[in-house]
């Protein structure tokens, strides 16, 4: 289908919901970021189970395999609405899906998204993040053609915005008790990167 799409129209032409609904394989020395498909579920539920990874995100630690299954059925419903979504990561060394990164919170009207992202513990500290995103703001300045990506993380996952920090972004604040994560109120730190800050 993407390929159907990429012969009847030129990428300049798509629009960001367009990209949502066929999200490209992006690559990076080390990573595939790719759609979901289902057969993704045993390596989704090896990292997605493990409660430090899900430490300080908004979702709860995967129970059981059905979890995971139900999260990639999400990410199909996405693609096929066109709605923001993730890409899985996979790891060209293994072939295994290490972890997902994608979009939420799309605004048309100011041409801004925001990003997040997860990677399995035995991957952390070897710059993959970083990877993973800066191929994402890539995509998203360079295809979506957005003017902002947003980021927020919990003060207390400081690596999260290191991994912001090295890809351009810029912090902008500290936004007090905004997330609900597992039954406490969080402070998120916000970090922004514009058009013209990519361009530079
Ligand atoms: C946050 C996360 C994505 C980082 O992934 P990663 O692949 O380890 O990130 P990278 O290796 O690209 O970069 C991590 C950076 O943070 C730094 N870092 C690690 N722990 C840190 C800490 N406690 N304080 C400050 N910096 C820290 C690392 O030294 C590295 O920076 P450097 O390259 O300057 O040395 C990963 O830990 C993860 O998936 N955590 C669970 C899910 C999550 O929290 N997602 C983010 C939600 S906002």
């Amino acid at each position: 289908m993407q390929d159907l799409l990429r012969t009847l129209t030129a990428p300049d032409d798509l629009l960001p919901e367009d990209w949502f609904a066929h999200p490209p394989r992006l690559e990076t020395p080390r990573l595939i970021l790719r759609r979901a498909v289902m057969r993704d579920a045993q390596d989704v539920f090896a990292y997605a189970s493990d409660p430090e990874v899900a430490r300080y995100v908004l979702w709860e630690a995967h129970r059981t395999i059905g979890d995971s299954r139900h999260l990639l059925r999400c990410l199909l419903r996405e693609y096929r609405e066109g709605r923001p979504s993730n890409f899985v990561i996979e790891e060209k060394s293994s072939g295994h899906v290490i972890g997902t990164i994608g979009y939420m919170n799309w605004k048309p009207e100011n041409a801004s998204v925001e990003v997040g992202y997860s990677l399995a513990r035995d991957c952390w500290g070897r710059g993959l993040a970083t990877e993973a995103l800066g191929a994402v703001l890539r995509h998203s300045f360079e295809n979506l053609k957005v003017h902002r990506v947003e980021a927020l993380h919990d003060v207390r996952n400081p690596a999260s915005g290191r991994v912001m920090e090295k890809c351009g972004m810029k912090k902008e604040g500290v936004v007090r008790a905004c997330a609900r994560n597992k039954g406490e109120w969080v402070d998120a730190a916000l970090w922004a990167i514009l058009a013209e800050d990519w361009r530079e």
